[in-house]
């Protein structure tokens, strides 16, 4: 493998150095191309542009592999839980039974929210949209920790990863309560990470209520398979956020607004509601094939698709045989696991989406579990974004300690009006 490229630009010569990682992409290091051709490269959504090296998670879309810190998602949704496997993203290893025990009692133990972030939820009008609300508070918690921001004092960041973590589950399962008019609970430290948020989510002051372990058990595994996948939309935006050195409250809302287009996270939703569409009208799933095909027609197949994955999505397939399990396990015929399954089926087979390369992505499932979970529709993203938080904050951390770190200012190629003079009002027509 040659280690550079060459570039001739008018009549010049340049070479330019080739960039390899463990395995995966290879790159053209251009970091130096400006000064030296005056030149600036082009890449409208950065489909062949890298934006940084990192050591947290690989994917490769050919073959459908996804490692988290170089373990297979396969083995981690197997054998580990949430809790550890957000360790190990955002310290690198797979923690030490002191480690674990040290990261799992703090996230415990700070899980409550000041008393006064309740007052935010009276604020926000009937029925908001939870990745609203959620966005909202978790930029809010820099007003209640104004003095422990510094984004390059480790004890800051430490206390700030283990509020985050400890507080999304609370601040999701209130925007949820609130939307019912419920009181809002408090955690139950007593409880894993999953447990807690299931029973501040469906318990009520009136009357016990029990976990199911089982949906304990799916929740925790569909937060690992959320939890990382390098340069996405949300994690690009974290990173940029961060890289003006503000605090990781600020920088995860920014990614969890990201994360709520139907483009990208939003779309776990939005494939729920496609589903909801074709029941209603009767299933015929071969109508809506045809619309999705149809470039005239902003139809998309929802859950269907990917920057990166030209092949299955590794976590689509564990997501879809945990389905078919807790839909069996609980006994639950679900007419929109029908549709599903119809449409993969004849999309796999069809030239368009064998063409496009148009596999099921990780949201294409996910709603149907999350819907035999009793997840509320407009909580679904929210869920992704409780899964995707530790690789979020793994990313915004490991770009503050990068040696290449500099503030995100990215170029332009300006195609606006040439220079003109201002026209006084008087002589506007
Ligand atoms: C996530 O990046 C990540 O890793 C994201 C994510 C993560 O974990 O962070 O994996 C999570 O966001 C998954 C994606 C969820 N989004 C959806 O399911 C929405 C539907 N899918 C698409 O809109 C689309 O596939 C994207 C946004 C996911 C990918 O967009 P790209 O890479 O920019 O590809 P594209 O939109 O340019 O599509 C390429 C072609 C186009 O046709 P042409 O313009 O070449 O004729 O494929 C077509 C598209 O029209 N196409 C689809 C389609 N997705 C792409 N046609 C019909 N239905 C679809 N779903």
């Amino acid at each position: 493998m040659e280690s550079k490229a060459q570039l001739t630009f008018n009549g010049k010569t340049y070479d330019l150095p080739i960039l390899e990682g463990t395995f995966g992409e290879k790159a053209i290091d251009i970091s130096q191309l400006r000064s030296a051709t005056g030149l600036i490269t082009y890449d409208p959504g950065f489909m062949s542009t890298g934006s940084c090296s990192s050591a947290i998670t690989f994917l490769d879309g050919e073959k459908g592999i996804l490692l988290y810190r170089g373990i297979p998602i396969e083995q981690l949704a197997e054998k580990s839980n949430f809790i550890e496997t957000s360790f190990l993203l955002i310290y690198g290893h797979l923690p030490t039974p002191k480690e674990l025990e040290y990261f799992k009692y703090h996230i415990t133990h700070h899980s409550m929210v000041h008393e006064s972030i309740k007052n935010l939820y009276n604020g926000f009008p009937n029925n908001p949209h939870p990745m609203a609300v959620c966005s909202a508070v978790v930029g809010a918690l820099a007003t209640f920790y104004q003095d422990q921001l510094d984004v390059q004092d480790e004890r800051d960041v430490e206390i700030t990863i283990h509020r985050l973590l400890a507080k999304l589950p609370t601040i999701a399962a209130y925007s949820y309560k609130k939307s019912l008019g419920q009181p809002l609970p408090y955690p139950d430290n007593s409880l894993d990470y999953t447990s807690n948020f299931l029973k501040m989510m469906f318990a009520t002051p009136c009357e016990p209520y029990e976990v199911d372990p089982l949906i304990a058990k799916v929740l925790d595994v569909l937060l690992i398979l959320h939890a990382d996948h390098e340069q996405n939309c949300s994690t690009s935006t974290v990173r940029l956020v961060g890289s003006s050195r503000c605090n990781l409250y600020a920088s995860v809302s920014a990614a969890i607004y990201a994360l709520w287009g139907p483009l990208h996270g939003g779309a776990n939703q939005s494939v729920i509601e496609m589903l909801e569409t074709i029941h209603q009208d009767g299933g015929d799933v071969q109508k809506y094939i045809k619309k999705a095909k149809d470039g005239d027609d902003s139809f998309r197949l929802m859950g269907f698709g990917h920057r990166v994955y030209k092949n299955f999505d590794p976590r689509s397939k564990i997501i879809k045989k945990m389905t078919h399990e807790i839909l069996e396990k609980l006994g639950i015929h679900e007419p929109l696991l029908d549709i599903a399954l119809e449409l993969e089926e004849i999309a796999l087979s069809d030239e368009y989406f064998i063409e496009k390369k148009l596999y099921p992505n990780v949201d294409f499932y996910s709603g149907v579990i999350y819907k035999a979970l009793n997840i509320p529709v407009n909580m679904f993203t929210v869920m992704f974004a409780m899964g995707r938080l530790p690789g979020w904050i793994a990313q915004w951390k490991e770009y503050q300690t990068d040696p290449q770190f500099k503030i995100g200012r990215p170029r332009q190629i300006y195609n606006g009006l040439d220079t003109r003079d201002y026209v006084p009002l008087e002589n506007r027509k």
